[in-house]
């Protein structure tokens, strides 16, 4: 319950989907703290799980940020999604370099790749119950299938298969999950579709899709393209899990730099556009079987300086105080 005895978010949402945030280190005490127990049931590692972060070195690990949030999770009951595996962003580079300095054979990043699960897996799949396995592997630009990453290129065109067979073997509990943002636009929802195929066809052990869910206030085509997505991924038998959501105040190509504070417009179209949402992932959920927040409040967001630096922005549903926004009230004051 919150302070003012009302359910919270998790609470709400309980007998739906499970409800939850990314997460720093320093989000685990003050208000951040506070929201973090009362309103939510799952967290995943902003950064903190990501290769680059966590195995820094070939024979260094630091387990130290992703340790204190488990503990924190264990504590408060509270689950946790492991972020991510496999993606071109945020993977140091000797994982691709052997020791002539030249690039790295497939047995080597193999090999790396292997241990690297196994170790990740075997100190967290008692708290994960979803990781993200693969992330981001479908190009964005129009007539290309997959994007060209270090990954595909020395691990070859099947490396995603190969992936998700490596996590199954040290995992066989937690949902295998492919990540992307955008993947419910109609062209890359048909190339993540494509490739879906291709990988359940070849007995791929993939479970769930991850819609990112970086979404805005002005995207007038967001809930058709949600509800068509949620329901192709469904008809391939995928549960699909929202990752990563924040409805940013700008669209993105908007690069307007000239706001100290939203705009009552904004809050209402932001609480429109979430009361939206929340009615799709209620009407699927069936399929919806978690609901994640790319961060807790809008005291601190990935968004602010991205993609205009320098420009503060106001995402999510609880303000830069932690108080709750209209979009919160719109998000719980359901009856069905
Ligand atoms: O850890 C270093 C620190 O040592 C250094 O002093 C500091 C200054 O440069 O940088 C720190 O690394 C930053 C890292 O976040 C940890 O804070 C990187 O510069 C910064 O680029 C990185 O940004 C993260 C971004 O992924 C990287 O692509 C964002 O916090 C994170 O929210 C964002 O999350 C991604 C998801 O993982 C995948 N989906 C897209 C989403 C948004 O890009």
């Amino acid at each position: 319950m919150t302070q003012d005895n009302k359910l919270s978010l998790a609470e709400k949402y309980w007998d739906y989907f499970k409800i939850g945030a990314a997460v720093n280190v320093n989000d685990f005490s003050g208000i951040q703290g506070e929201l973090l127990k009362t309103h939510f049931n799952s967290i995943t590692a902003e950064n903190a799980m990501k290769f680059g972060e966590i195995h820094p070195e070939e024979d260094r690990y630091d387990f130290e940020k992703a340790d204190a949030m488990k503990t924190f999770a264990k504590s408060n009951n509270i689950l946790m999604r492991g972020h991510t595996f496999v993606w071109h962003n945020q993977t140091s580079n000797w994982v691709f370099t052997d020791k002539n300095g030249r690039e790295a054979s497939r047995e080597l990043v193999l090999e790396r790749l292997t241990q690297h699960v196994k170790i990740i897996c075997d100190r967290y799949k008692d708290i994960v119950y979803a990781w993200d396995v693969v992330n981001e592997a479908i190009e964005d630009k129009s007539g290309q299938q997959y994007r060209e990453t270090a990954w595909r290129r020395i691990l070859g065109a099947d490396y995603i298969q190969t992936v998700f067979e490596i996590v199954k073997a040290q995992d066989r509990k937690a949902a295998l999950v492919y990540n992307d943002y955008n993947n419910e636009h109609p062209e890359k929802l048909e190339k993540t579709c494509h490739m879906l195929e291709i990988l359940l066809k070849n007995g791929t052990p993939v479970d769930s899709v991850g819609i990112q869910a970086h979404w805005n206030i002005r995207d007038i085509s967001l809930i058709d393209n949600l509800k068509r997505a949620i329901e192709r991924y469904a008809a391939l038998g995928l549960k699909i899990q929202v990752t990563e959501m924040d409805v940013s105040m700008f669209d993105f190509n908007d690069r307007r730099n000239d706001l100290k504070l939203p705009t009552d417009e904004m809050l209402e179209l932001q609480a429109q556009v979430y009361d939206d949402i929340f009615s799709v992932f209620r009407q699927y959920k069936e399929h919806v079987t978690s609901v994640t927040f790319w961060g807790i409040s809008d005291a601190y967001t990935w968004k602010d300086n991205f993609p205009v630096f320098g420009r503060k922005d106001w995402p999510l549903l609880f303000n830069v105080s932690g108080a709750k926004k209209a979009a919160f009230d719109r998000v719980v004051d359901f009856y069905e």
